[in-house]
């Protein structure tokens, strides 16, 4: 393994800015980090007394409880800041006056004090216009002079598609080669809630720049991004890979390796040139129409010797999106996703911070 100096000082905004041995990198040192964890091994000394700035403007158990635990052990404190306890940052031309503060000026302050700032912002935060959330951590990064951390935006949620890379690495003898040509279905599933569509894009994504074999399944209302998608067919090319879109759930699940099925919202092409929106008040009506989209132990067993491993990203939607037998059950690996947010993400920032 090389830990190559490139990555530091990098920013984490998607996984697509970074190679396939950049990422592998960033993983393997987190897979040595949770060994060091798992043997209650001290290594405080990887970024000792550094600030990491949290901003948060939307809810988090997961991502904020793993960047938190991460700092502490690596030597280093991580900051919660909440928008409307801070000036909430915003972009030139969105500000209110007393309410704001612009991110020009947030980046630069919090660049000074701390050793990188990593956002949350997506859904009702940004006005439900796809983009506006990644915009808003671009603009972050053009003006901090330290790394900028993606916690989930809009359009992409790479903490996330890491731990999952880490998760399905692991569940495959510990070997990024032994992804290559495994099944990996990222489904649609039906709840009643309204949902980003980070997670989808990047689930996508990232298996594809390891070489899995793609599939994509939802109804036609419920499709990605054409960008994302574009994106995919060209890893799937680069790394050796397939992808497919698939309509029906049985025939997506069938021989696949891994599934995850989950809730998205919708992403409709009301918006002006250039900016499509999801709309929220058409979605419940459309997705009422799929609420069989869901993951039963039927469903699981057409999956690879009916031995599949169940995916989820959490939180879930128990009943709607998936039956508690599969949740709960023997090939679901959703707690262990869950912990690698510590693993992957403490990797990543040992690269990137310094
Ligand atoms: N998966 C995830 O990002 O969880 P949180 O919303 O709890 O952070």
């Amino acid at each position: 393994m090389v830990v190559t100096e490139d990555l530091t000082g990098r920013d984490f905004l998607t996984m697509t800015d970074f190679t396939r041995e950049e990422l592998e990198t960033m993983l393997s040192v987190g897979t040595d980090l949770k060994k060091k964890f798992t043997m209650r091994e001290d290594h405080r000394n990887i970024l000792p007394a550094q600030t990491l700035f949290m901003v948060f403007y939307n809810d988090s158990l997961r991502t904020r409880n793993s960047f938190e635990a991460g700092m502490t052990q690596l030597g280093g404190h991580a900051h919660f800041l909440q928008p409307g306890a801070i000036y909430t940052p915003a972009l030139e031309g969105d500000e209110i006056a007393y309410e704001t503060e612009r991110v020009s000026d947030v980046a630069r302050v919090l660049s000074r004090m701390g050793d990188a700032i990593a956002i949350r912002i997506y859904g009702s935060k940004c006005k439900w216009m796809y983009g506006k959330g990644q915009q808003i951590l671009e603009n972050f990064a053009y003006w901090s002079k330290k790394p900028i951390i993606n916690m989930e935006s809009d359009v992409y949620h790479p903490c996330q598609g890491m731990a999952d890379v880490m998760t399905m690495y692991e569940k495959s003898g510990h070997s990024f080669n032994k992804l290559q040509g495994k099944k990996f279905v990222m489904s649609w599933a039906f709840s009643a809630g309204k949902k980003p569509l980070a997670v989808p894009q990047t689930g996508v994504l990232a298996p594809s720049m390891f070489g899995m074999d793609v599939t994509l399944a939802c109804p036609p209302d419920f499709d990605l991004h054409p960008d994302i998608i574009k994106k995919v067919e060209e890893y799937s090319d680069i790394q050796g890979g397939s992808f497919e879109i698939e309509r029906d759930m049985k025939t997506a699940f069938e021989g696949a390796d891994f599934v995850y099925p989950k809730s998205w919202g919708i992403l409709d092409a009301h918006g002006l040139e250039g900016v499509r929106e999801p709309n929220p008040d058409i979605m419940p009506e459309i997705m009422n129409k799929y609420k069989d989209w869901k993951t039963t132990v039927d469903l699981m067993d057409v999956t690879k010797n009916g031995r599949g491993y169940y995916m989820h990203c959490l939180p879930q939607d128990r009943g709607m999106e998936v039956d508690d037998e599969v949740a709960d059950g023997p090939r679901s690996i959703i707690f262990d996703q869950a912990e690698n947010r510590l693993h992957a993400q403490k990797g990543v920032m040992a690269c990137i911070m310094h």
